[in-house]
């Protein structure tokens, strides 16, 4: 298994931080090779700036070859992005972590898929019929990712009753409308609520907690989207009316 571990955490003594060492040190024991990518070690520039998206998104739309140094379309990918690229189709399994902050990831993780999921490496490809390869086909296809997440918020307030709303929906711009999208398979979230106030023994079961997922990170079911064109969706790509019934959402996408 050749494990990317993507780590966003400004602290390395952190929570987060401590976690991310038992991470690495579990897959390794496993006899996994693991990469990382340390963000914020790495002073990861998260801005797209002008010279990588140029002028060929006026209007919105890409024009393939509109500009010399454009990371979206014309293959001359600055140096950082390259080296993410090489590591990602290396590796057959991510792991990405990061605190919970507003709701989502830090801007520096955001601003990571911003720039590295460019268009012709982790989407933007068609297949034979013309229909475009998206969520469950595509350029990622067939490498697993799994979200490691720590909240500020109690277990309780995070579920389909809890003030904080569900993970998995809390999740979903990041795991379906990204990784899903690029064809990943995603591995259900491992989430350490109440991540502010944590105890030696809770931080024990959180360990252990990982260390399980972690070595069941090639084995373990995948959460169940369903793919775009597996025959759920119409040719507007809505999801039948006889699937999920009367149903709406976010939670309709999965199986
Ligand atoms: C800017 C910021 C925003 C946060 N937003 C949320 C949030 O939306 N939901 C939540 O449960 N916790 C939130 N938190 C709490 C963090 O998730 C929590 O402090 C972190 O996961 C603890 O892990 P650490 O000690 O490794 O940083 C936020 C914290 C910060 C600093």
């Amino acid at each position: 298994m050749n494990v990317l571990w993507i780590f966003a955490h400004p602290e390395p003594r952190s929570l987060g931080g401590s976690l991310r060492d038992e991470g690495l040190r579990t897959l390794r024991e496993e006899g996994a090779d693991v990469r990382e990518s340390d963000l914020y070690a790495m002073k990861w520039n998260p801005v797209v700036d002008a010279e990588d998206f140029g002028s060929a998104a006026q209007g919105g739309r890409l024009i393939v070859g509109a500009t010399s140094k454009n990371a979206f379309v014309s293959g001359e990918l600055s140096e950082d992005i390259r080296a993410e690229h090489e590591k990602l189709a290396w590796a057959d399994t991510m792991v990405v972590q990061f605190p919970l902050w507003w709701y989502g990831m830090p801007a520096i993780l955001k601003g990571w898929f911003d720039r590295v999921f460019v268009k012709g490496f982790a989407y933007g490809v068609r297949r034979p019929d013309g229909r475009t390869s998206r969520y469950g086909e595509g350029a990622l296809a067939g490498k697993r990712a799994m979200v490691l997440l720590t909240a500020g918020a109690p277990e309780a307030t995070i579920g389909p009753r809890g003030v904080n709303g569900e993970i998995n929906d809390v999740l979903f711009p990041l795991q379906h409308g990204t990784l899903w999208y690029a064809g990943m398979s995603v591995l259900p979230p491992l989430t350490v609520c109440g991540a502010d106030r944590v105890t030696p023994e809770q931080y024990d079961v959180a360990a252990e907690a990982l260390r399980r997922r972690l070595r069941t990170l090639s084995t373990s079911d995948p959460i169940p989207f369903r793919s775009q064109n597996g025959g759920d969706y119409d040719e507007d790509l809505v999801l039948r009316d006889d699937l999920a019934p009367g149903r709406g959402g976010v939670g309709v996408h999965t199986s």
